[in-house]
């Protein structure tokens, strides 16, 4: 067969009905809940205030764009992850359906994703952390609370964070259901704190013009401005749902549940993004606060409420490290997928004592720690969309493939409408693709460019797969 043909067997992936169950505890509360938790994070404490300077206040209709869009890819998503439980996520989905070839391009997809998620989330980190150690007096250099694009030399909080997590995941600490729960309650209590102090000053002076740079996306000084380009960052606001696809054997009706739980936590996410978007607007211009690393804390600085700003920047420093920890782990097990299959090295898939893939996380926290410290939030999160959309493609792609090919199959959640979802999720992640500016969109292909080429060198040859077919065929 192949290379650019040949599969995985469907049947090696999708879970043996034998063995242990975990018991149906579920419903679909619990999962809007997970969901809700697993995506806050550095999108709506920082991205905010970025996009908000790319679609001035119209900014709060670029949230349910990017809602609406990430809902439709989750559904399909969802069923490949029901389907295949074990896998975790779109490369196994690709290997299995769409082949070798694509397969590869989305696990090399991924990497960037995932290590560039890290980053952004350790430099949205780093600016509440800096915030907190001016207001306490220290006596840090400015150069070192920054990256070169924001007038530092080295951004070193948040190489200091991308660290101390590789730290953590080498000991072998995986999140614990309580901590999650509380860091979520940290979360949702803050963003409604700031509501409520904002609320009271909302000006609604501060919305004319709505959208000074329109509807669409056009692109001035490499940067994408308008309600669309805005949205191609913002989409980053939304991503870490696949937690929810990771409770299904555990819900009462997967079809019913995951159904509302992956609508409902996207519904509420859009909803508390638009509100807290709104708030910030209506408090400060969107000018003023969009210029601020750390614009919730900055808009509750400008209100003279300094306790309140520092509050919410603790939560941020407190929970943010966790959304750090679930795509560094996610990372590692990319990298051991795709190392297993032969088409990265064996080595990199070394398992310590403790069960941890060390090589492959200090790799990832070294690499996430150094962008952290040099790049600029926008760029990093721009390129991780960018992983993420051509993810979310090939999952889409991937569900409608194998509904034809293999109707039969046991499917225990069947994305609802899927010629018609399916497709609609793949145009919207296609056109949020297109909002993404020249550059990123050029260093995407450029890097899956050096990805063919690591393919061919390597992986082409290696690949268990490949070994599987010669020995058939003697
Ligand atoms: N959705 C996650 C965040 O906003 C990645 O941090």
């Amino acid at each position: 067969m192949s290379f650019i043909t040949r599969r995985k067997s469907i049947e090696a992936e999708v879970r043996p009905d034998a063995g242990p169950r975990l018991k149906a505890t579920l419903s679909w509360p619990h999962l809007v809940a997970l969901g809700v938790g697993a995506i806050i994070g550095t999108g709506i404490y920082t991205l905010t205030g970025v996009a908000a300077g790319l679609a001035g206040p119209a900014v709060i209709l670029s949230f349910a764009a990017a809602g609406a869009v990430c809902a439709f890819a989750a559904l399909s998503y969802a069923e490949m992850a029901t389907l295949m439980p074990h896998a975790g996520s779109a490369y196994t989905y690709s290997y299995a359906t769409l082949g070798e070839a694509v397969a590869w391009v989305i696990g090399w997809s991924l990497i960037l994703e995932y290590t560039l998620v890290c980053s952004t989330v350790s430099v949205g980190w780093s600016a509440y952390a800096a915030g907190l150690i001016e207001q306490a007096h220290w006596a840090v250099p400015k150069a070192l609370l920054a990256g070169p694009d924001a007038g530092g030399v080295v951004n070193l909080p948040a190489v200091f964070i991308a660290l101390v997590v590789t730290g953590v995941l080498l000991i072998g600490t995986r999140e614990s259901a309580t901590v999650n729960f509380i860091l979520v309650c940290v979360k949702l209590v803050a963003l409604a704190g700031f509501v409520a102090i904002t609320l009271p000053h909302f000006d609604a002076r501060h919305f004319h013009p709505f959208a000074p740079y329109g509807y669409g996306a056009h692109e001035i000084d490499g940067k994408k401005f308008g309600v669309m380009g805005a949205a191609g960052i913002i989409f980053f606001a939304f991503y870490g749902f696949d937690a929810i696809s990771t409770a299904a054997e555990e819900t009462k009706d997967p079809r019913r549940d995951l159904t509302i739980g992956i609508i409902g936590s996207m519904v509420l996410c859009t909803a508390i993004y638009m509100v807290v978007a709104a708030c910030a607007l209506g408090a400060s211009p969107y000018d003023v606060f969009s210029k601020s690393g750390e614009p919730l804390a900055f808009v509750l600085r400008q209100l003279q409420q300094p306790l309140a700003a520092s509050l919410i920047a603790g939560a941020a420093v407190v929970a943010l490290p966790t959304v750090i920890m679930v795509f560094m782990f996610g990372q590692s097990r990319v990298f051991l997928a795709m190392a297993r299959d032969g088409l990265l090295p064996r080595r990199l898939s070394g398992v310590s004592a403790r069960g941890v893939p060390q090589a492959v996380t200090i790799l990832t926290g070294v690499i996430a720690a150094v962008i952290a410290g040099a790049m600029p939030l926008s760029d990093i999160a721009s390129l991780a969309n960018a992983g993420t959309l051509a993810a979310f493609i090939a999952t889409g792609l991937a569900v409608m493939a194998l509904r034809r090919s293999r109707p039969d199959l046991p499917r225990p959640f069947r994305t609802p409408m899927v010629w018609v979802v399916g497709p609609l999720g793949i145009a919207g992640c296609l056109y949020l693709f297109t909002t993404l500016r020249t550059i990123t969109i050029e260093f995407f292909f450029l890097w899956n460019a050096v990805g063919v080429v690591v393919y061919l060198l390597y992986g082409r040859t290696n690949s268990r797969l490949r070994a599987i077919d010669r020995a058939v065929q003697a």
